[in-house]
């Protein structure tokens, strides 16, 4: 008997390679090939078989807005969009224990009250779900659920017309197609069975919640292809030290895009918070000294991140530069362009710069938020709470335009922040403007950078 081939398919890309190889040559992917038995390639062509002819409609047509399907968690349904699609997709993505269990779990025993929903979970018992379900007080809400894995099976259960309105799977990596010998979780698997489900959500028009579980680069597990497949993705963030969760729609087909929604894990679940701005605020100790607030853009997503100072005298010959979360050649650049540009030597201090809750930010655009922590930290003066800082530093000072300044003011807005000092791009002669209710002043230069933060500053001696 001849031996099952196996193939070696690129956990990124689903590129298949017939050889192992440190690199995908498909996506440039570092270390993502796995082994996978009887992965199939596309076939070479189409053969001499003959196609029937497609037909051409014009783009006018009388298209009803669908229903959506609304779940009353306020929160939820606008980074849906407005509500679930039915005949859509929906991919949740967030790390292990942020969440989406509970968060599926309660949208989908708040939409049972008007809609038919079942839940599928291919990772826990029926028994630790109940037990959920009663925790967070949803025990009599006519969820329909199983334990279930097998996709064959699933589809047979739910391929009868108006049978259920909502699906959740939870997760697509634990199901699996029994046709294909690869193990569940492997790119053909994921791949193969998220289209089984997706076409039979089309087909049947109930709206599809797919969780899917993220790698350790932060991005869902399994082929890209899966965020392609479907209409919508959501990532589900935060810390688990930290009680917020944060559900962004990366990628929406029938609503806007970085849109959030913000939750609080309690005791009882998740509970919706209608004011982010004063939980991320709660976060932060008042007005102190060394902080600034930067209004970032992580991937497609504007993010707010804290960046704090601290400038000591040093003991050391060579005093000490300590950063986390950024660049230290970038700081040093920062640190010689205030010294050189706005008389503000930091050289024979310790220097300290942390970016708050432990994210990393590689953009240009913190530099002018680093240079106003530097600035409040050496000065002992806060900045006043409500205020964003972005732009690039060149080095003679100026300072560069950035992009998405729109959505980087949006996302302020939305978190309660009301001033933001931005690069001078589109007024000439940079006059405070007042964009999206906040009040935006424009820097062209490091200069002018003490003024705008610092009123009280420019007694200071350093910066005489
Ligand atoms: P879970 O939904 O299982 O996460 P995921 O499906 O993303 O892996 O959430 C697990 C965490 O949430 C767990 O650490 C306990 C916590 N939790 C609460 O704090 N309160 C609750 O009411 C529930 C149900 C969970
Ligand atoms: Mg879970």
């Amino acid at each position: 008997m001849a031996k099952a081939k196996s193939s070696y398919v690129c956990q990124d890309c689903g590129a298949i390679h017939s050889k192992w190889m440190g690199r995908c040559d498909a996506c440039g992917a570092w270390n993502s090939l796995g082994e996978e038995a009887g992965a199939e390639s596309a076939p070479k062509g189409l053969g001499s078989k003959r196609g029937k002819k497609i037909n051409f409609v014009g783009l006018e047509g009388v298209e009803k807005d669908p229903p959506r399907r609304v779940a009353n968690m306020p929160e939820f349904d606008r980074v849906v969009g407005g509500g679930l699609v039915p005949g859509s997709a929906v991919l949740v993505g967030g790390d292990p224990g942020i969440g989406k269990s509970t968060l599926l779990m309660q949208v989908t025993a708040s939409l049972a009250n008007g809609s038919k929903t079942v839940y599928i979970s291919g990772e826990e018992a029926i028994a630790q779900l109940r037990l959920r379900a009663r925790r967070l007080g949803l025990d009599k809400a006519p969820v329909s659920l199983a334990a279930a894995t097998n996709v064959r099976d699933i589809i047979a259960t739910l391929d009868t017309p108006n049978m259920v309105d909502v699906v959740v799977i939870d997760s697509i990596q634990t199901m699996y197609l029994d046709n294909l010998e690869s193990a569940p979780g492997t790119v053909s698997q994921v791949r193969a069975s998220a289209q089984e489900l997706i076409r039979l959500a089309k087909r049947r028009g109930f709206a599809l919640l797919l969780v899917g579980h993220v790698t350790k680069e932060g991005t869902i597990a399994g082929p890209r292809v899966l965020e392609h497949m479907v209409d919508t993705v959501l990532h589900f963030e935060g810390e688990r030290s930290h009680q917020f969760r944060i559900l962004r729609s990366v990628k929406n087909r029938f609503g806007p895009a970085d849109e959030i929604g913000v939750f609080e894990m309690s005791d009882a679940g998740l509970v919706e918070v209608d004011n982010p701005s004063a939980l991320f605020l709660g976060d932060r100790d008042g007005d102190v000294s060394g902080a600034a607030v930067f209004a970032g853009i992580e991937g497609t997503r504007p993010v707010l991140v804290e960046i704090q100072a601290l400038v000591a005298p040093s003991a050391l010959a060579a005093p000490r530069r300590a950063v986390i979360g950024w660049d230290s050649g970038r700081l040093a650049m920062v640190m010689a362009v205030l010294d050189t540009r706005c008389g503000l030597a930091l050289g024979p201090l310790d220097v300290y710069l942390n970016v708050a809750g432990g994210l990393k930010i590689s953009e240009p655009a913190a530099d002018l938020a680093v240079a106003a922590a530097l600035l409040s930290s050496e000065t002992g003066e806060a900045i006043e709470g409500a205020t964003v800082v972005f732009g690039e530093i060149g080095l003679s000072g100026e300072i560069r335009p950035v992009s998405r300044v729109d959505a980087r003011l949006k996302e302020a807005a939305k978190l309660g922040f009301t001033r933001a000092i931005v690069p001078r791009n589109r007024s000439a002669k940079g006059a405070s403007l007042s964009e999206h209710g906040i009040d935006v002043t424009e820097v062209a230069h490091l200069r002018e950078l003490p003024d705008a933060i610092l009123p009280k500053a420019r007694t200071h001696k350093s910066l005489a």
